[in-house]
């Protein structure tokens, strides 16, 4: 059985999986490279959980017994030592994850089950110098980790099946949805479709076809109001197979095809403009914006959230 949670990598991603499983009552250890940006996370994490606790009305004691589930460490042994199930949250660079799986092979349990959360990298890559590759898997969670149901799982042609099963299990048990993929392909499926769909959007924008904020409320107030209960798969089912056989003939020829990042993007990153992190991207903002909008992204998202669980909850009653 699953008990002991390490999570290895701090940053934007550790933390907010540290806190879905810390939530759910589970014992987690995080692990960085130094106190400092462990302390970065501990109040990263004390924020979305105020946050969360406001809006869905989490007492003081509540709070603070789902703090005390988690711990932190900048001595990876001490990490891993007592782990069931490691989360490897490290940057996306292939030699820093191999090095870490080197040392982890030394010092985890025998039984240990290893996940990455790797956006970018096969399975079969990340597992070319390790030796664990029938406990290796990938859970693949979305920005923000702590809020997204969404997890993909990528097995290892080696990994065995009750590996597979009990990833599955505890990820439903922290309430999220996990998806497992039959194969691996790179992107997985959801960063496949959300490129498909941005390629487009950028598309637009550089035709000049709409303004950037109309474009985005094309989706926010279009597909994505739908999205959020029906995919695409479904839709074309509810919309009529006959209707989408035409859209596609109609539609499909005239969309962008180009393979690479769109010219707006490569231009800004070029000239330092990154988005929210640096004040400016396709739109402008200054700090007290970026923090509102996340504030503002986050406490729609707890309420969406909110509202999926109430419907899961009637449909399995
Ligand atoms: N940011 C996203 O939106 C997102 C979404 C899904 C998946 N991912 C993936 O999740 C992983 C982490 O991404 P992130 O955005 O959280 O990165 P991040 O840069 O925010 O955090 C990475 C953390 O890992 C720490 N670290 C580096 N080497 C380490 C080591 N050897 N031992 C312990 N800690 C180490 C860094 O100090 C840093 O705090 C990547 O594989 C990324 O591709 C990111």
């Amino acid at each position: 059985m699953i008990k002991n949670i390490a999570i290895i990598g701090s940053g934007v991603m550790g933390s907010s999986i540290a806190q879905s499983f810390a939530v759910s009552g589970y014992s987690v250890t995080i692990n960085d490279l130094n106190e400092e940006l462990l302390q970065k996370s501990k109040n990263r994490i004390f924020e979305n959980l105020s946050l969360i606790a406001k809006e869905v009305g989490l007492d003081e004691e509540q709070k603070q017994s789902n703090l005390a589930n988690i711990h932190y460490t900048a001595d990876l042994e001490e990490a891993v030592k007592e782990a069931d199930f490691i989360i490897e949250a490290i940057p996306e660079v292939i030699e820093w994850k191999w090095e870490l799986y080197e040392k982890l092979e030394r010092i985890m349990k025998v039984d240990a089950i290893v996940a990455s959360n790797t956006s970018t990298f096969p399975i079969s890559r990340l597992m070319e110098k390790a030796s664990f590759r029938e406990r290796m898997i990938i859970t693949h969670f979305f920005n923000p980790g702590h809020l997204v149901p969404l997890v993909e799982i990528v097995k290892h042609p080696q990994t065995k099946e009750t590996v597979v099963d009990v990833t599955l299990d505890l990820i439903r048990k922290i309430g999220k949805s996990p998806i497992l993929l039959k194969k691996e392909i790179p992107g997985f499926i959801a960063n496949r479709l959300q490129t498909a769909l941005m390629r487009e959007a950028f598309y637009l924008l550089k035709e000049d076809v709409a303004s950037a904020r109309d474009i985005d409320t094309a989706i926010t107030a279009g597909p994505g109001f739908r999205w959020a209960f029906t995919g695409p798969i479904e839709i074309a089912d509810f919309g009529g197979l006959d209707t989408w056989q035409r859209v596609f003939e109609n539609v499909a020829p005239n969309l962008d095809q180009s393979v690479e990042a769109p010219e707006i993007i490569r231009e800004l990153v070029e000239q330092g403009k990154l988005g929210t992190k640096s004040g400016e991207g396709i739109y402008q903002y200054d700090e007290m914006l970026v923090s509102q909008k996340l504030n503002e992204r986050d406490r729609n998202f707890i309420k969406l959230g909110k509202m999926k669980l109430e419907v899961l909850l009637q449909q399995t009653k």
